[in-house]
C-alpha cells in the first residue's frame, strides 16, 4: 500500500504489480501474441501523433462527463472486460474493479469469463455496467446469460469478435500457465516466491468461471467445456442474431477495418469497438489509433466509436477523441493497479487517468469533450 503513493503513472503501477504477482500471472496480464509487435505498437504509436494546443482559452472549468451507449460516465474512459480478475487479486478480483469503477463514475464491463457472477456484480454496484459475450456453439447458453444480465440491471452488451481461436501467447507457454493454473514445478516455484499472493489464494474461495458454475457440462470440466464452446464458424449473421435477441445497447468489440465497421452499422450495432484485444490475438495487426481515422470515415456518425489498446495517459485519450472516438477503454492500466494493491490500486489507476485527462484538456485548450476536433492532432 505504502508504495502505491509513489506510483506516478501506469508504468509505476506495472512495476508494483510485477513485484507482487507470481511471474506467470504478471506475464498473463502483461504479455501479447507471437513477437508482441502489436502489444508494443498500441501504446507507442501515440507518440507519433502531436497535439496542436490552443492558447488563451477559458479552461477554468473542465467537463469530462459523457454518455456512451446511453450510459452516463464521469469521463470518456471505460473499464474493459478482462477474464478471471480474481487471479490478479484473489481477495478483490471483479468486486474490487467494479467498486473502483463505480467510485470513479465509470462504466464497468464484466467479462463472460469473469470470476464473479453477473448477479454478484449487480449486488456490489448500481453504477453503469455492461456484459461481454462471445457467440458460442450452444446459442441457448448465451441467450440465458443475456436474460440474467438484463434482470441484473446490465444495460449494454459487448460481443467480442476477435477470438475465433485463442492467440499464441508464448509467455504463457514458457511459464506453463493455464487457467485455472495447473500444479507443476514452474508454477509452484513462481507462486512460492510470492507468499502474500499465495496466502490470499489459499485463504479465499477457489477461482471459478462464476457465470457458468451451475451449468450442465455433460461431465466435462467447466473450463474444458467453455473452451469447447468457442466457435470458428461465427459470422455477421450470428452478430445480428445476438443484437436482435438482446434488443438493447450493443457494441461489437475487436474491429480493425473500415468495411467491418460498416457491417457493424448494418447489423444495428450501437457502438463499433476498435480493438485488437490489447495485442493478444493477431500479431502485427495495426495499432488501434492508426485504424481510427478510416473507421470514423466509414461509420459516418451512424454508431458510436469506442477504442482500446495502449491508452496510458490523458494525452492518448485526447488524441483518440480528437480523431473521432466517443470514448476509450482501458485494460492493463487497471489490471496493473489491481495486481499491485487490489481496489486501492484500481482506484489509483482510474484516478490517474482521469486527473491526467483533466490536466491535459486544460493544456490543450478545451473545456469540454465536444470541443476536441481533428485539428488538435497533427498526424504522421
Ligand atoms: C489479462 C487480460 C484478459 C482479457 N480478457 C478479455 C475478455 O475476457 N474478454 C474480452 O473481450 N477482452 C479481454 N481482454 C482484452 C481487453 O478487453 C482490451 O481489449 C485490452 O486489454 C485493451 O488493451 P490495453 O490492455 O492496452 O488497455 C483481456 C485483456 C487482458 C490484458
Amino acid at each position: 500500500m505504502g508504495s502505491l503513493s509513489t506510483a506516478n503513472n501506469i508504468a509505476d503501477l506495472r512495476a508494483l504489480a510485477k513485484k507482487r504477482l507470481p511471474r506467470m500471472v504478471f506475464d498473463y496480464i502483461d504479455g501479447g501474441a507471437d513477437d508482441e509487435i502489436t502489444l508494443g505498437d498500441n501504446p507507442s504509436r501515440y507518440s507519433d501523433y502531436k497535439l496542436m494546443f490552443k492558447t488563451l482559452v477559458d479552461v477554468a472549468s473542465i467537463d469530462m462527463s459523457t454518455t456512451v451507449m446511453g450510459a452516463k460516465s464521469a469521463a470518456p474512459i471505460i473499464v474493459t472486460p478482462t477474464a478471471a480478475q480474481r487471479l490478479f487479486h484473489p481477495r478483490g478480483g471483479e468486486s474490487a474493479v467494479a467498486r473502483a469503477a463505480q467510485k470513479a463514475g465509470l462504466i464497468y464491463c464484466l467479462s463472460t469469463l469473469g470470476s464473479a457472477s453477473i448477479e454478484r456484480i449487480a449486488e456490489l454496484t448500481d453504477g453503469p455496467k455492461w456484459f461481454q459475450v462471445y457467440v458460442w456453439k450452444d446459442k441457448a447458453i448465451v441467450e440465458k446469460a443475456l436474460e440474467r444480465a438484463r434482470k441484473a440491471g446490465f444495460t449494454g452488451v459487448i460481443l467480442t469478435v476477435d477470438v475465433p481461436v485463442a492467440g499464441n501467447r508464448e509467455r504463457d507457454h514458457v511459464n506453463a500457465f493455464t487457467i485455472p493454473p495447473k500444479i507443476n514445478a514452474k508454477t509452484v516455484s513462481q507462486v512460492l516466491a510470492r507468499p502474500g499472493y499465495l496466502f490470499d489464494m489459499l485463504s479465499t474461495p477457489e477461482i471459478i468461471a462464476a457465470n457458468w458454475a451451475d451449468m450442465d457440462t455433460g461431465g466435462m470440466g467447466i473450463i474444458e467445456f467453455l473452451n469447447s464452446q468457442f466457435d470458428r464458424s461465427v459470422t455477421w449473421e450470428d452478430a445480428r442474431w445476438m443484437k436482435e435477441i438482446w434488443g438493447g445497447p450493443f457494441a461489437v468489440k475487436g474491429i480493425c477495418r473500415a468495411d467491418d465497421a460498416q457491417r457493424c452499422v448494418e447489423i444495428g450495432a450501437d457502438a463499433v469497438w476498435i480493438s485488437n484485444h490489447g495485442g493478444r490475438q493477431l500479431d502485427t495487426s495495426p495499432a488501434t489509433i492508426d485504424t481510427l481515422p478510416d473507421i470514423v470515415a466509414a461509420v459516418r456518425g451512424q454508431a458510436e466509436i469506442i477504442l482500446d489498446g495502449g491508452i496510458r495517459r490523458g494525452t492518448d485519450i485526447i488524441k483518440a477523441l480528437a480523431l473521432g472516438a466517443n470514448a476509450v477503454a482501458v485494460g492493463r492500466p487497471y489490471l496493473y493497479g489491481l495486481g499491485a494493491a487490489g481496489e486501492a490500486g484500481v482506484s489509483h489507476a482510474l484516478n490517474f487517468l482521469m486527473t491526467s485527462l483533466e490536466r491535459d484538456m486544460a493544456l490543450t485548450g478545451v473545456s469540454k469533450l465536444s470541443d476536441l476536433t481533428a485539428d488538435f492532432v497533427r498526424r504522421p
